[in-house]
């Protein structure tokens, strides 16, 4: 029987591509999500990629009782957790409201799942709980530094994860640190969607490529990095839907669970992902080099070989790759409005 997989934050950008991944791999998926940094249409375009009606309930992971009907209702084998908040500026600014979600929300989903029986989970974590690394690429064994509110979140929660393991094995998380994730679904029906002004460099390429802003601002030009630019191992977001389905296999398989990076293990810098973008859109990008941004880590990079030995995890995608999808998918929203 096939197992039935909870996806929390499956609406948002990195669950809705491993919705795909998740579906393509033979699991039932039912999506959960409060729609807070996603839209409800999410459902229906996954839909129309899957050819199958989307199971979704909406509610939010701080809601015991809403959970607690969840589970009574459905029987769920493992939850794929990645509702949460995720901007480093906002946290900074309002970071109770990041531990209420990230930490309380994530407490209160795990009493759920205890009462429940359902011991599996796979969690979203982050290169950023590496702080300023002293080496790339960098080993999951690197130590855990908050750099921010956001980066503390995520830190929290993968302590708590392990201290639940540590007091009853009977619970196995596949622990999972994306590195720069990017690129769309090649349908050009999902991808990333910030809200405002992005934060992040790929989508803020886009947007000047699409026209909707004049220039990048590349931020500094002094690190001792290839052409002096910041470097960030970007992953395309199906390679990583596709991490998720190996740490969840491994987790109903072996009931062990594990940490992993995942990340190509090979960097970009600013000007190299610039360049790249504007092949893929053909044409040329203004950009401007200014200051460095306050708490910018110079090299981001994965060590993958932990992930390519436990969980037989390789990135398919190149750079190109993530630049051309990322580049169909602001062109088809923008045309169809979303
Ligand atoms: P996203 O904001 O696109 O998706 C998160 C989803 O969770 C959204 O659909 C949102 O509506 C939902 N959500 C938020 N709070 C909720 C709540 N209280 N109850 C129910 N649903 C809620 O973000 P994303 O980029 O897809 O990130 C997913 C996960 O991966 C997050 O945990 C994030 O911290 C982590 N992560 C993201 C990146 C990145 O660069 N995008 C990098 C490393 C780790
Ligand atoms: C950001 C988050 C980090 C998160 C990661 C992955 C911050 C401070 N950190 O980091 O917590 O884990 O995303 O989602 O937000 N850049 C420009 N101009 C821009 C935007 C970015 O030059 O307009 C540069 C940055 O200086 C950096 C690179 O591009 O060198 C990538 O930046 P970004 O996409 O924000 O990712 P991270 O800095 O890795």
């Amino acid at each position: 029987m096939k197992s039935t997989i909870l996806l929390t934050g499956g609406a948002g950008y990195i669950g809705s591509h491993a919705y795909l991944a998740l579906v393509d791999a033979g699991y039932h998926v039912l999506i959960l999500d409060n729609f807070c940094n996603s839209r409800p249409d999410v459902i229906d375009r996954l839909g129309r990629i899957t050819g199958k009606p989307v199971d979704h309930i909406e509610g939010d992971i701080r809601d015991a009782g809403f959970l607690s009907r969840v589970f009574a209702d459905h029987r769920i084998d493992a939850v794929v957790h990645f509702a949460a908040l995720k901007s480093v500026g906002e946290s900074v600014v309002k970071p109770l409201e990041y531990f209420d979600v990230n930490v309380g929300g994530l407490v209160t989903l795990l009493g759920v799942m205890n009462a429940a029986g359902c011991k599996r989970m796979v969690f979203s974590s982050s290169a950023t709980v590496y702080g300023i690394p002293d080496k790339t690429p960098t080993p999951e064994t690197a130590e855990r530094r908050a750099m921010n509110p956001y980066g503390q979140t995520k830190i929290d929660g993968e302590e708590m994860l392990e201290w639940l393991q540590a007091s009853d094995p009977s619970w196995a998380v596949g622990i999972l640190r994306y590195f720069n994730p990017a690129g769309a679904h090649a349908s050009g029906l999902i991808g990333e969607d910030p809200r405002g002004t992005p934060n992040n460099l790929m989508p803020y390429i886009a947007e000047v490529a699409i026209g909707q802003r004049p220039e990048i601002a590349v931020f500094g030009q002094d690190y001792g990095t290839v052409d002096g630019t910041g470097v960030r191992d970007y992953i395309h977001v199906d390679d990583l839907g596709h991490g998720h389905v190996l740490s969840l296999a491994k987790l109903l398989e072996t009931g062990q669970g594990h940490l992993a990076n995942l990340g190509t293990g090979r960097g970009y810098s600013v000007l190299e992902v610039i360049a790249a973008y504007a092949r893929a859109a053909g044409c040329e990008l203004p950009h401007r080099i200014v200051d460095r941004r306050p708490g910018d880590v110079p090299v981001y990079c994965a060590r993958t070989d932990v992930a390519a030995d436990l969980l037989g995890f390789k990135a398919r995608h190149t750079l190109d790759d993530m630049c051309e999808s990322s580049w169909h998918w602001t062109q088809s929203s923008l045309s169809d409005g979303a």
